[in-house]
């Protein structure tokens, strides 16, 4: 008799946190459906995964930033009928630069897909764990959910809105065995993290310190999902970051942010 698994659906499982999350997920034996553009990527990772954890790992080639691919994604996903456990909506995108010159295309697609792509999919996915009366949802949002970010001003709105909804959605589910848990990374080590540096080089003068390992931060994220927690900010310096933020002025922030925001536009 084969061993029926929990099934995670993975966004943006193709790099960085989304394919940390996949290992993770592998590891704790869930069977898998991984979602990006680069099929070729997620093919080679689905093919790891199932000769190293013995799972099932299925891909879907999807841009979130089309709503009818995402309207088919979700379709096929309720055609099928799959039971998903864990719903990790991660894929995401950001734009450095000042407001203005950033083309208007793209502050639409950034929030396409971190806003309307993942709540699209929460909003599709959720029904069938509230009918069966277990699931998780894991949205990716930032700590810069917590303040604005001059210099990533339709990004940081986009995390903010991610961080909202998710609390928002916490409690609506409370007592119906779905819980929802916002994950909000710092710096970590992806290709967003070096594109970002690549177009802005004061971003290289940032200490490896402060940058996370995304492994680390899925598995914290992933124990943390697991527990229900509503909120996962992972390692100290990133909770010292937001602990700080939510105590100070709004006005003080605003004015802090600006000062380091304003400082990398001009480099
Ligand atoms: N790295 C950080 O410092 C940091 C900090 C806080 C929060 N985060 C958040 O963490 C999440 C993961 O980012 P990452 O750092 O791991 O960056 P990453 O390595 O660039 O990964 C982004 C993932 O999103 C997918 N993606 C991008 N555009 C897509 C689209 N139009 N349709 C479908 N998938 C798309 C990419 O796959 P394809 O290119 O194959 O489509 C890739 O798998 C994001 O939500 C990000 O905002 C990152």
């Amino acid at each position: 008799m084969t061993q029926k698994r929990n099934i995670a659906l993975i966004t943006g499982a193709s790099s960085g946190i989304g394919e940390a999350f996949a290992l993770v997920c592998a590891e704790h034996q869930y069977d898998l459906i991984l979602v990006a553009r680069n099929i070729k990527k997620l093919n080679i990772l689905a093919a790891r995964l199932t000769q190293d954890h013995a799972i099932d790992v299925s891909v879907r080639k999807c841009d979130l930033t089309v709503p009818d691919e995402i309207k088919k994604l979700t379709e096929s996903l309720l055609l099928e009928g799959t039971p998903i456990e864990i719903l990790i909506n991660n894929a995401g995108m950001l734009e450095h630069g000042a407001f203005v010159d950033i083309p208007s295309e793209t502050h639409q697609n950034i929030l396409q897909l971190n806003v309307l792509a993942l709540t699209a999919i929460a909003s599709q996915l959720l029904p069938s764990m509230i009918a069966r009366g277990h699931g998780r949802l894991l949205n990716v949002a930032s700590i810069g959910a917590f303040q604005p970010l001059p210099s990533v001003a339709t990004y940081a709105a986009s995390k903010a809105f991610v961080l909202s909804l998710s609390e928002s959605l916490a409690e609506e589910l409370r007592d119906t065995g779905v819980t929802v848990t916002a994950l909000c990374p710092g710096l970590t080590a992806t290709n967003m993290m070096t594109q970002a540096q690549e177009k802005n080089h004061s971003l290289l003068k940032i200490p490896n310190l402060v940058i996370s390992d995304p492994y680390e931060v899925a598995q914290k994220a992933f124990r943390g999902c697991l527990k229900g927690k509503t909120i996962v900010v992972p390692g100290a310096k990133n909770v010292l970051t937001c602990l700080l933020s939510r105590a100070t002025p709004k006005w003080l922030v605003r004015r802090i942010t600006g000062i380091f925001g304003r400082a990398t536009l001009h480099q």
